[in-house]
């Protein structure tokens, strides 16, 4: 393991999780244990652990997996506004519990489990709650979760209690509720967190740029990812950075954080030309997945955008909303308006030539539309009270005349 900040390195501890001499994010080096091929890879069923020579697995342990991962890549080909760029949509949310956290939590949840944790710990705007508390029934562990209180979406909060977690509600944001987690941890070592700052988390999260390359058959100029915590696209660097190393690929994409107008201190520290981030007290969006204003992973996404030639961007909750809609009905995929950003995004980077004619690009999908179903409900629709069936019949045969 290695410190990002002061460079030091360690040897792996699934309880080493920042630097304990300069408190810096740190990095998990996996060497693997026999070379990666794709040849290798494509024997195995599909799924995060298809990646097995990448992958921090102790030895003579078992994946705690719900079978995650190899989501579908969708071709995009009715969204006008594209102008002929050729954009793929990698819908993280089909996975098990409806986002890309599950990536990560299978890694973390495994490492977790392997170390002898009986309990662990989240803060979370909502997807990162439901995936741990999931994870942690399967490893019959015990889900604490800490999120702010009222803001994080329907379906998120149903998905925890079904599954058993403890949910403790902080009025404040996310922010705050990531700090107490820390202290928590910090008082009481018997927790196990399992936020963005967890490098094995990160881990799992690396293989959508290993999926995106075998689906795709190829590296995509773009991939444009949503950032909140920033732990995601820092991940997706890595795994790119790695095919790399080992001459699975032989160029690198660019890398797109796109945050929300209410909530982007990166997009916001990106414009001014700063090298940090101006980070929000009071962030707020429609997307409440990313209603986040000090991204603890900030470093690693910094450096990821940068050595990419990428950049980050924010969008406002009207192109968010939009963005949603257009890929509901126009493509059949329901996403959350997190994840929508992407597409919110990727237009926007069209609208001003960023991106290219002919180009390939990556929008990550990252959670599924059912999360928020209040989100979906103000989609609007035609909406006909029919009071009896003859009258539901005379309407319907009205409709395509109108
Ligand atoms: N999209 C969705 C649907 C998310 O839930 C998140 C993060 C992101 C994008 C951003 O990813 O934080 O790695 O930059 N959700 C976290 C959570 C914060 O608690 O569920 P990131």
């Amino acid at each position: 393991m290695r410190c990002i900040q002061c460079g030091r390195t360690y040897d792996p501890h699934p309880r080493l999780l920042l630097c304990p001499m300069c408190q810096g994010l740190l990095e998990v080096e996996v060497e693997p244990y026999e070379y990666p091929s794709w040849s290798k890879w494509a024997l195995r069923s599909p799924g995060v652990w298809r990646y097995l020579e990448l992958l921090p697995l102790p030895r003579g342990v078992e994946p705690v997996s719900l079978g995650e991962g190899w989501t579908p890549l969708t071709r995009i080909t009715n969204i006008g506004d594209l102008h002929g760029v050729n954009v793929y949509a990698k819908n993280e949310g089909v996975n098990p519990t409806g986002s890309f956290k599950d990536r990560g939590m299978t890694v973390a949840v495994t490492v977790a489990k392997a170390s002898g944790a009986h309990a662990v710990i989240v803060a979370s705007t909502g997807n990162t709650a439901s995936s741990a508390a999931a994870y942690a029934a399967k490893a019959s562990m015990r889900a604490i979760i800490v999120v702010p209180r009222g803001k994080i979406a329907l379906g998120k909060l149903a998905q925890s209690i079904l599954y058993g977690a403890v949910i403790v509600e902080i009025e404040g944001s996310f922010d705050q509720a990531l700090e107490a987690v820390l202290e928590a941890v910090r008082q009481d070592p018997r927790l196990y967190p399992l936020n963005s700052f967890n490098p094995w988390r990160l881990e799992g999260q690396k293989t959508i740029a290993f999926e995106i390359v075998e689906q795709l058959g190829g590296v995509p100029d773009w991939v444009v990812v949503p950032v909140g915590n920033a732990g995601n696209i820092s991940a997706i660097w890595k795994g790119f950075l790695e095919l790399k190393r080992y001459g699975l690929i032989n160029k690198l994409p660019r890398m797109v954080g796109v945050q929300a107008r209410g909530a982007s201190p990166l997009a916001s520290a990106w414009r001014r030309g700063l090298s940090e981030p101006v980070f929000f007290d009071h962030p707020e969006t429609v997307a409440t997945a990313i209603r986040i204003g000090r991204p603890i992973n900030w470093p690693k996404a910094m450096r990821a955008v940068r050595e990419s030639k990428g950049l980050f961007i924010d969008v406002d909750d009207d192109e968010i909303l939009s963005a949603q809609r257009l890929l509901a009905r126009h493509e059949g995929l329901a996403v959350e308006p997190a994840s929508a950003a992407s597409l919110a995004g990727l237009l926007k980077l069209r609208k001003d030539r960023i991106i290219e004619k002919g180009e390939k690009a990556v929008i990550v999908l990252t959670g599924h539309g059912l999360k928020d179903p209040d989100s979906m409900m103000a989609a609007g629709a035609t909406r006909l009270i029919a009071r009896n069936p003859g009258e539901a019949v005379r309407i319907v045969t009205s409709l395509l005349t109108r």
